[in-house]
């Protein structure tokens, strides 16, 4: 994609793919997106994809599928146990991640219940780089306590640091001493990362940590989930593996690793998940309590369609030219949300755009949750749907307080190969918008609020009257556009 010159046009992302299946999509006029978000609680979670006039909410599940995934899987071969298809996926498993033991799940959530159910006894730490929604979940239901060790510069939303995901050696190694080696269950890479703006991690780093954890014995887990983003990043920003293949870091990186689970949603652009083990015990324990929560080993609580399709996507994530699409969309966005002084999270990083809420509406106090208000002000002025990675996306701890984000932020994601150019200039048009009339953006407060993972059904309300107001200059600024 960028060998392509461009010699009488302004260079833009070209893509190496052509549509050949659409979806139409509608914008709703403005009074109507009033109404769908009142229904929805102001959250985005609740509204229907009718009331959506671009999806980014995220790309697990929504990128667009390769013809050869759909044609393999009408190859499935549709059995209980013993399929054909599974012994496909297990093959490329083997292939790409070079680990020999593999089971498949139905999302990457559910390795997540599986690995804290078998690694994790009560009371044991559990160490990463950073963490993800699901995964605090499961370490807590499983009695873990999770140690957060990013490095400083991870939490700066104005960086140019290449590698903001990177672990903090100094941390870990404190870490290890003061719990001692058997009180931690595993260490977890999230290589990239969701939370933190899509940041990658160096494989340096991923090397270095592994070094460390061997030392201590101490078994070194990977959630590949958005590792496609991170191959792209790793060959693009990392001089010591530049003229390597895609293939060839993949291979140096899986090395590193006991274990590696992803979500198949997210990183094969299909269904499902799955965990590859590379010791035989740890191996045995989650596949044996695989029918009790995901269905015989040979489909994983999914259809052996969905089989089919991740070995192949599995095979597209070493395609440079397919992997390198998210990321220049996602940096084209930031360029241009940045030459319109619209504060974004830099350097850009994979799965999405990240606005930070912080900078963007710095009246609103964390605790009225700037990033959910800034959500719902974007869907209300341009029917953009994003996913508030924030404040609100954390629970209370046990005592009924806040915990507080250290960053604020709006995730825009852009699911691989979805959107055209046209539709990141709309969104950029929207955004600078809602930037310039930000002082008419206020907080929001819960009107139901669940104590888990309370972002997904959570209902809340403006605190004042703000949304009215923004409505009123949309409509003096937009005139009759939707
Ligand atoms: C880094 C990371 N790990 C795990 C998961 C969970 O995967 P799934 O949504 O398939 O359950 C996600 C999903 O977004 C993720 O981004």
């Amino acid at each position: 994609m960028k060998e392509i010159k461009f010699l009488y046009q302004k260079a833009v992302p070209l893509e190496m793919h052509k549509a050949r299946i659409i979806q139409k999509i509608n914008l709703l006029p403005v009074d109507e997106r009033v109404k769908a978000n009142q229904k929805a609680g102001n959250n985005a979670h609740l509204l229907k994809t009718s009331q959506v006039f671009l999806d980014m909410l995220t790309d697990s599940g929504t990128n667009a599928m390769i013809d050869r995934q759909l044609g393999a899987m009408m190859e499935a071969d549709d059995a209980y146990a013993g399929s054909a298809s599974f012994d496909k996926l297990d093959a490329k498993v083997r292939e790409l991640f070079g680990i020999d033991y593999f089971v498949p799940a139905h999302q990457g959530r559910a390795c997540e219940h599986l690995l804290c159910r078998v690694l994790i006894k009560p009371g044991m730490t559990v160490a990463m780089n950073h963490h993800f929604t699901t995964t605090k979940g499961h370490v807590k239901l499983a009695k873990g306590e999770l140690a957060e060790l990013l490095k400083e510069e991870g939490w700066n939303a104005r960086s140019s640091c290449p590698f903001k995901g990177d672990m903090d050696l100094e941390k870990l190694g404190q870490l290890i001493m003061e719990k001692g080696p058997e009180q931690i269950a595993f260490v977890r890479m999230e290589a990239g990362t969701n939370l933190i703006g899509g940041q990658p991690v160096s494989y340096e780093n991923i090397r270095q940590v592994g070094k460390i954890c061997r030392k201590h014995g101490i078994k070194y887990m990977l959630d590949a989930s958005l590792l496609s983003d991170n191959l792209y990043f790793i060959k693009e920003r990392e001089e010591s593996c530049r003229r390597m293949s895609i293939r060839d870091i993949m291979k140096k990186i899986c090395a590193c690793f006991d274990i590696i689970y992803f979500s198949g949603r997210k990183l094969t652009s299909s269904r499902g998940g799955g965990i590859a083990f590379r010791n035989e015990d740890d191996y045995i324990k989650v596949r044996n309590l695989l029918p009790v929560y995901e269905g015989f080993l040979t489909y994983g609580g999914i259809s052996v369609r969905e089989i089919e399709s991740m070995a192949v996507g599995l095979e597209e994530t070493l395609d440079e030219n397919f992997i390198c699409q998210g990321p220049i969309f996602i940096e084209e966005m930031t360029n241009l949300l940045l030459q319109n002084q619209v504060p974004v999270v830099t350097p850009p990083g994979g799965l999405g755009v990240h606005l930070d809420a912080t900078r963007f509406l710095p009246n609103i106090p964390q605790s009225q949750y700037p990033a959910a208000a800034l959500h719902v002000a974007l869907y209300l002025c341009s029917g953009i749907r994003g996913t508030e990675r924030g404040s609100l996306s954390e629970d209370r701890d046990e005592n009924g307080k806040e915990v507080y984000a250290k960053m604020d932020l709006l995730r825009l994601a852009l699911p691989r190969r979805v959107f055209s150019l046209s539709h990141i200039h709309f969104a950029v048009d929207r955004i600078t918008w809602l930037y310039k009339n930000r002082e008419l953006v206020h907080g929001l407060r819960f009107e139901e609020e669940p104590e888990t993972l309370r972002f997904f059904f959570g209902r809340l309300l403006p605190v004042d009257d703000w949304q009215k107001k923004l409505v009123d200059k949309f409509k003096e600024d937009f005139g009759d556009s939707l």
